[in-house]
């Protein structure tokens, strides 16, 4: 890291540290290269896998320092955080930098581009302009930037602009207007950008897309007009893009597509129309069409008709969010052999009709089943899906889970639990997962974990090991944080020790949290303390005088109590419970199944 002299020289009077840090400066000047590099003070300079990259992100810039920067800059990052934005104007100020690669000026107020404001530019590849406030695009904008490939100019106010703007740019491959104020496109628009392979319109006000703007397109691959208030595209639109393999049409407002709508675009394979407003996907709509993803959710389909797949294939189906109350297997028919990944979730669809649709999709590999309020599985759901390999259950209603269900997808690698209403997970039920060979991933955030003995310490103990602990946590949000009781909410599971975790609601935690509270509280502690005494010396009481008559089941009732010790077997229990131990005296501390708060609201 090359950083600015003197500001060093002045660090160097401040501590003895600085002195330490010399050997190392020098290196690092050395590997720059260049011993008399310089550096405005209000940026830092790096040399990272050998390109000199100047980083200027404190804020409050009106300028960009080049004068004070190495000419043979390769990449230029200026940017600022949200309270001490940049207000800058760009003009000719990279006439000597010859090597410039990348530029990033963003969130910077910049209003225009300015003419020939990056020339000469001969190595930039490049331009980001992300967050600033550029709302006009002049014809000169971009000269000398023949060899440019990225040029990002998202989130800016763009309203107009001249017919080919972008005239310079004949090797751009990727171009994002995104989240701009396009109301329509002027014709030629993208004239000579004869190599642009990705076009991001996303987010424009452009309720009509005019073929004839989009004519000079025909090498893009991946087009966006997610977020565009469209209600229809015409079919010539189409016929100009021959190449295309991705279209996101999601967030409009479509409400209809005709049979083979999409037969023009041969090589589509990702088709995204969720979020839009159709009821209802007519016979062929597909036909013809060979889709890797094809995705319909949020929107307010009810039925499909009988042949919307015919003559389709399809490997990831994703109907989530409709108005399901049935799917009709003979409309799934004709992509059963192809259909790998299916999402069903959020509908209004039965179990019977969840059997229903499973039991001929022999080629699944992933499933999701999330909010359709389920809270116990069929012990057969699965016996012909022997494939499945990522299996999503979250947002139901399942307090336990029985992994029984699971014994015929021994390939399972991802299960999602997520968002469901479990306190705890029993010892027997964690023990199952350990069949599962191929498992990477269990998903179990945002449940009502309770940290009482009785709930998480199964859960706890199975984390102890770091195979475990990896399939839960693969990054912070994923690990189990206490949703109960007060005291450790929000505390992650894995990093309580054994003493701090209360029993299941049982008479000493009552005693605890009253000790802790006033001197009221305590002589209250103490009464209740001295009637459990009572009570305990009446049950032993009792208890001689019956032994006689149970003496032999008494026997039995051991034996089977030997799993764990003490404490700790009555909590992992559910506290004593009435079955185990048939005396009254005991049976105060059962957990209570009240009612649940909802851990999540569901998407909409
Ligand atoms: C940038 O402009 C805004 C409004 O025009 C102003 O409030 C802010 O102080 C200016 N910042 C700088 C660093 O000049
Ligand atoms: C840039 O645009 C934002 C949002 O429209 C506005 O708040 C800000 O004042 C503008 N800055 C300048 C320097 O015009
Ligand atoms: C155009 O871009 C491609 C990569 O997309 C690159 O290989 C090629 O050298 C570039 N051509 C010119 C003339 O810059
Ligand atoms: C099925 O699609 C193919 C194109 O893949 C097409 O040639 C054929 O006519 C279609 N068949 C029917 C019955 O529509
Ligand atoms: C299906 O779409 C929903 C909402 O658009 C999304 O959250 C979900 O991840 C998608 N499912 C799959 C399997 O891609």
């Amino acid at each position: 890291m090359v950083r600015k002299l003197s500001s060093l020289r002045r660090n160097l009077h401040c501590s003895m540290a600085t002195v330490i840090l010399w050997p190392f400066i020098f290196l690092s000047l050395f590997r720059a290269g260049h011993g008399h590099s310089k550096c405005p003070d209000i940026c830092t300079c790096d040399v990272l896998q050998n390109r000199k990259i100047v980083t200027c992100d404190q804020g409050g810039m009106t300028q960009i320092p080049t004068t004070d920067m190495d000419s043979d800059v390769q990449v230029l990052i200026v940017t600022a955080p949200l309270n001490n934005p940049n207000n800058l104007t760009i003009g000719r100020i990279f006439l000597n930098f010859h090597f410039l690669e990348e530029i990033h000026i963003t969130h910077s107020n910049v209003p225009a581009i300015g003419d020939s404001s990056f020339w000469p530019g001969n190595n930039l590849r490049v331009l980001n302009l992300r967050h600033n406030n550029i709302s006009q695009l002049h014809g000169t904008d971009f000269n000398g930037l023949t060899h440019l490939q990225v040029l990002d100019l998202s989130d800016n106010l763009i309203s107009a602009s001249p017919s080919a703007p972008f005239h310079f740019l004949s090797n751009l491959s990727t171009l994002s207007l995104a989240r701009n104020s396009l109301r329509r496109l002027v014709p030629r628009f993208f004239y000579m950008l004869e190599n642009l392979e990705h076009l991001d319109l996303s987010g424009n006000p452009l309720r009509n897309v005019d073929p004839e703007n989009l004519k000079d397109l025909r090498p893009i691959k991946t087009l966006s007009l997610a977020n565009c208030q469209i209600e229809r595209l015409h079919s010539l639109i189409y016929q100009q893009l021959p190449n295309l393999v991705e279209l996101d049409l999601r967030d409009n407002f479509f409400n209809y597509f005709a049979p083979e709508e999409f037969r023009h675009l041969k090589k589509l394979r990702m088709l995204y129309l969720d979020g839009n407003n159709l009821n209802v996907i007519v016979d062929m709509a597909f036909s013809g069409q060979v889709f890797d993803y094809l995705g319909l959710s949020r929107n307010e389909i009810v039925s499909f008709d009988v042949c919307a797949f015919c003559n389709s294939s399809i490997k990831t189906l994703n109907i989530s969010n409709n108005q399901f109350s049935a799917l009709m297997i003979d409309t799934l028919k004709p992509i059963i052999f192809t259909l790998q990944t299916l999402d069903i979730g959020f509908n209004r669809i039965s179990m019977e009709n969840i059997m229903e649709v499973l039991k001929p999709l022999h080629h699944l590999r992933g499933i999701s089943l999330g909010g359709l309020e389920l809270s116990a599985l069929p012990l057969d759901i699965f016996v012909s899906n022997r494939d499945l390999r990522y299996l999503d259950l979250s947002r139901n209603n399942f307090v336990s889970f029985n992994f029984e269900v699971l014994r015929p997808v021994s390939k399972l690698e991802i299960l999602d639990l997520s968002g469901n209403w479990f306190k705890g997970m029993k010892k027997e039920e964690l023990s199952h997962l350990a069949r599962f060979h191929y498992l990477k991933r269990v998903v179990l955030h945002s449940n009502p974990w309770t940290c009482e003995r009785c709930h998480i310490l199964p859960l706890i103990q199975w984390m102890t090991d770091a195979a475990s602990k990896a399939k839960v946590c693969k990054n912070d949000h994923g690990c189990i944080h206490c949703k109960r009781p007060g005291s450790l909410v929000g505390r992650d599971i894995s990093t309580l020790h054994s003493r701090e975790i209360p029993p299941c609601g049982g008479p000493f935690s009552q005693f605890r949290i009253l000790t802790a509270g006033s001197r009221l509280g305590i002589i209250v502690a103490t009464a209740v303390f001295i009637i459990f005494l009572l009570v305990g010396v009446i049950y032993v009481v009792l208890y001689r005088r019956q032994r006689a008559v149970y003496y032999t089941h008494e026997e039995e009732r051991c034996d089977d109590n030997i799993v764990y010790n003490g404490v700790l077997e009555a909590d992992l229990n559910g506290g004593f419970s009435e079955e185990k131990h048939p005396h009254p005296g005991f049976v105060a501390t059962i957990d209570t199944r009240g009612g649940k708060p909802k851990p999540h609201n569901n998407v909409t």
